[in-house]
């Protein structure tokens, strides 16, 4: 499988969506991982972040949404091609529901943005508002970890799925 992965378009669109998948479940562990220091009591680190937050929240997010954005693009459009590129073979191994599914899950991801934008706002404009920052990043930190174990986590693992049902000998 390997090495046709080089020569074989077909093949390089079965792993489409798991490659993107990866990237999408790796970047939001990425976001809970250098967001959660900034929560932290430990040395201090709340307290301090609080002042900046604000303006690093509005350009991590600014440009972290592109990513994220095209990532799930990726995921649910290669998903969807997969789907209408030789069809016959998914449906001998009966694995066209896992790409259904990684498609599914990847605009389930877009489901979280009523839930999360409040907290968004919250950090961006929390000095304008004389809102609390440490609260609102403690609360994006917890929509991003539900978002994290439910749709990115299961849009990787259809894909897995999609990937060895259609590909193991
Ligand atoms: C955020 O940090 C400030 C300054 O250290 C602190 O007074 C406030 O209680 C913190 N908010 C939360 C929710 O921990
Ligand atoms: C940081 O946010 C996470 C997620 O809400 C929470 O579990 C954790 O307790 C917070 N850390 C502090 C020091 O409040």
């Amino acid at each position: 499988m390997a090495s046709r992965l080089f020569y074989d378009p077909i093949v390089l669109l079965r792993v489409a969506p798991l490659v993107s998948s990866t990237c999408t479940l790796l970047y939001a562990a990425d976001q809970d991982f250098f967001l959660g220091i900034l929560n932290q009591s430990e040395h201090d680190i709340r307290a301090k972040s609080r002042s900046l937050l604000p303006s690093y929240f509005a350009t991590f997010f600014r440009r972290g949404v592109v990513f994220v954005v095209g990532c799930l693009a990726a995921t649910t459009w290669s998903s969807v091609a997969n789907l209408y590129v030789r069809r016959q073979a998914l449906v001998a191994r009966q694995s066209g529901w896992w790409y259904v599914a990684s498609g599914a899950l990847s605009i389930g991801h877009l489901f979280f943005i009523p839930l999360i934008a409040p907290s968004v706002k919250a950090t961006i404009d929390a000095d304008k508002e004389g809102a609390d920052a440490n609260a609102s990043l403690d609360k994006w930190l917890q929509i991003n970890r539900i978002r994290i174990l439910t749709v990115d986590l299961g849009a990787w693992i259809a894909s897995v799925g999609a990937v060895v049902s259609t590909l193991a000998a």
